[in-house]
């Protein structure tokens, strides 16, 4: 091999390694909303769109299954307790308002990197009831130590039938 060969041949290795590490780190979104990923405007999520506040929380889908939508921010999770019925799947789907944040499910497996811009998706099932303190383990700031809410499991077939402004918490149940 010479030396000419032995040089593209690393380039060409250099830039297959580059191309998923930014995917990891998520750290060229202007790429990746170039190359089509989920983008927000996260100046203006409480304004319009998906993430608004009355569209926040659990919501029942078609097909027996729900749809979880939550907003990340310095230094809460919104909604702030989240309800979700056991054995079903649930489809997360977050974002943040500012920094990045990791969503984690203490005692679960479950960990969400949530970026500003950028919809986070995570398939979730939960096959017993219980509680779950879910925190935040990506340092954010100052207050990233205080940035933890709930989610409930409760039993599916107790599980509410909740109205829109119900969605977006479980203190009540
Ligand atoms: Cu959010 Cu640490």
């Amino acid at each position: 091999m010479n030396w000419r060969k032995l040089r593209i041949f690393l380039v060409t290795v250099l830039i297959l390694c580059v191309i998923p590490a930014t995917r990891y780190y998520q750290i060229d979104l202007p790429l990746l909303r170039f190359l089509g990923g989920s983008h927000v405007d996260p100046l203006s999520l409480h304004l319009s769109g998906e993430f608004v506040e009355n569209n926040l929380g659990t919501e029942h889908d078609a097909d027996g299954s729900v749809t979880v939508r939550m907003i990340a921010e310095q230094y809460l999770f919104v909604p702030h307790c989240i309800l979700v019925p056991a054995g079903v799947p649930v489809h997360l789907r977050i974002t943040s308002a500012d920094a990045v944040h990791s969503l984690v499910f203490d005692g679960t497996e479950y960990a969400v990197k949530v970026l500003p811009g950028t919809i986070s998706k995570a398939e979730l099932q939960f096959p017993r009831t219980g509680e779950y303190k879910t925190v935040c383990r990506e340092f954010c700031g100052a207050g990233h130590y205080a940035m933890r809410s709930e989610l409930k499991v409760v039993p599916s077939d107790q599980f509410p039938a909740l109205r829109p402004e119900e969605r977006g918490s479980c203190a009540a149940q």
